[in-house]
């Protein structure tokens, strides 16, 4: 009632809270509904997979107040407040608590820590992500390509489902460039971490009374308990193996794994725990995204298909037939544009949240201690007054002049990755794995939509399309 009147004088208004649950059960059923079935093949997707939003934005303009159970969320989709609160370095600021299911998923992690610890984890993330290291990752992104490749050769001439495909590439490629472990040590690990973000998915929206669900354990409860204990025990058999390795080889590896080893025995700046929660949270936070980024760029090419002979022919001239490289990928701009333009339309990340650390001044306004803040990444990208009344088109000349020229000089609007200090650590090894793959398809095939494609984007934590993403492949 405080928070309500609160913001209410401000000119904030919102659906009102309901006792015990908020606003997540009218949110569920609506989702539910707008989600049901396919849609047609168009790119507004907005109003079915956030269909509560897409009303009260209507209802109650494009700054309101809503109830998760009994936490205020202020949703914000100014690009001006969104700047100030993702760019905020006085952690006003910080990130919410993660719920019970995404933190057996992510850990203490870099992904969900805060204060000092973010900072250590933070720098050597950006250590193990820098440019040269990025590059010595390459030829292992190359090597899981080509193998996925050569098991397409069966498929030439005949429908190709693509998302599969690349789960289990994004699984490889972040296992030996992160971890330096084959696929296989790793598969446990993800099919573990797939059904522990499925459990994180279902519960997103159910509210979790405090003392009753510790007594009473929910079956989600037990199944969760019990992956996040055999994904303990997994990563710590990695850890073992390669520490192991280092005493007898007495090299710790180039790999990011080996840096947090190294990082723990000379500076004890990270305990087994940790290394184990950066495990995962590498595993969870640098797979699924850059598998959807990729099934989405394929979808948009197969319906566009002169966008892409556009970037066949870009790859063409600039690689050649052979294999990609470092120098070659950035300077695949065509291709650039592409992925900017699936991003856009398709975030993996469809909303950013954010907590009032204390009461502050927001812009105009004055927001009361413990308010959540929900930054939907989603609609800003999908908001006509920002891209125009094309904003549901896959146009991806929009970003032929950079990000600020593409949001008419709001560039906060566009945060496939975030923004600010919190922003992601992997984007630059993502956008390089996807120009890889992309490149190295469009060298061997082309590919036009299946008539057994069903459009049918689901949000369960990311935006994923419900029955696969099938292809027709030609070879060329
Ligand atoms: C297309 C692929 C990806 C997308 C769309 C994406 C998106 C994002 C977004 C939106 C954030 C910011 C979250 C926030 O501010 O609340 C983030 C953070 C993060 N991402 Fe990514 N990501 C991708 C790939 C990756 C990869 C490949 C890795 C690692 C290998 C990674 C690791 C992380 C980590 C560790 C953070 C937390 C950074 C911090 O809090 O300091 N991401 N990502």
């Amino acid at each position: 009632m405080r928070i309500q009147f609160l913001m209410g004088s401000q000119g904030i208004r919102g659906p009102s809270y309901r006792f015990i649950y908020g606003n997540t059960k009218e949110i569920s059923s609506m989702r539910e509904k707008s989600m049901g079935g396919p849609m047609e093949l168009s790119h507004h997707i907005f109003p079915r997979l956030q269909p509560h939003l897409h009303s009260w934005f209507k209802l109650y303009g494009m700054i309101f107040l809503q109830w998760h159970g009994a936490t205020a969320e202020l949703v914000v989709t100014d690009p001006e407040f969104v700047k100030e609160i993702l760019n905020n370095r006085e952690r006003y600021y910080p990130k919410p608590e993660a719920d019970v299911f995404t933190k057996k998923i992510t850990g203490d992690g870099l992904l969900a820590s805060k204060g000092e610890k973010w900072t250590k984890l933070r720098k050597l993330a950006n250590h193990a992500f820098h440019a040269e290291s990025l590059k010595s990752m390459i030829p292992a992104m190359i090597e899981s390509a080509e193998v996925m490749l050569e098991g397409w050769k069966k498929y030439e001439g005949k429908e190709i489902e693509v998302h599969e495909e690349f789960r289990m590439l994004t699984s490889e490629v972040i296992s030996r460039t992160a971890f330096g472990s084959s696929y296989l040590e790793g598969e446990d690990i993800f099919q573990m971490l797939r059904k522990l973000s499925l459990i994180a998915g279902r519960n997103d929206y159910n509210i979790r009374l405090p003392g009753i669900s510790r007594i009473f354990k929910s079956s989600d409860d037990k199944e969760s308990d019990k992956l996040e204990k055999h994904i303990r025990d997994s990563f710590l058999e990695i850890i073992r193996k390669r520490q192991k390795s280092m005493n007898e080889e007495g090299s710790n590896g180039m790999d990011f794994l080996g840096l947090l080893l190294k990082a723990g025995v000379d500076t004890q700046e990270i305990s087994v725990e940790g290394i184990i929660d950066e495990c995962k949270t590498f595993y969870a936070a640098g797979h699924g995204t850059t598998t959807l980024l990729l099934s989405w760029a394929i979808l948009l090419l197969a319906i566009n298909t002169d966008w892409q002979e556009k970037a066949r022919q870009e790859v063409l001239k600039v690689l050649g037939c052979g294999r990609p490289n470092s120098e070659g990928i950035s300077r695949l701009k065509l291709m650039g544009m592409i992925i900017s333009e699936t991003l856009r339309l398709y975030p993996p990340a469809v909303a950013l949240t954010r907590k009032v650390q204390r009461e502050v001044r927001l812009q105009n306004l004055i927001l009361p201690a413990n308010m959540n803040l929900n930054i939907p990444a989603l609609a800003l990208h999908h908001d006509s007054k920002i891209w125009g009344e094309d904003a549901h088109l896959f146009k991806p000349e929009r970003f032929s002049e950079g990000v600020a020229k593409a949001t008419n000089n709001r560039p906060s609007a566009y945060i496939p990755f975030g923004l600010g200090p919190r922003a992601c650590v992997g984007s630059s090894f993502a956008i390089d794995e996807v120009k890889i793959v992309l490149a190295m398809i469009l060298q061997r095939y082309a590919f036009t939509l299946s008539p057994n494609y069903i459009h049918s984007p689901i949000q369960v934590i990311a935006i994923r399309p419900k029955h696969g993403v099938q292809v027709a492949l030609h070879a060329l």
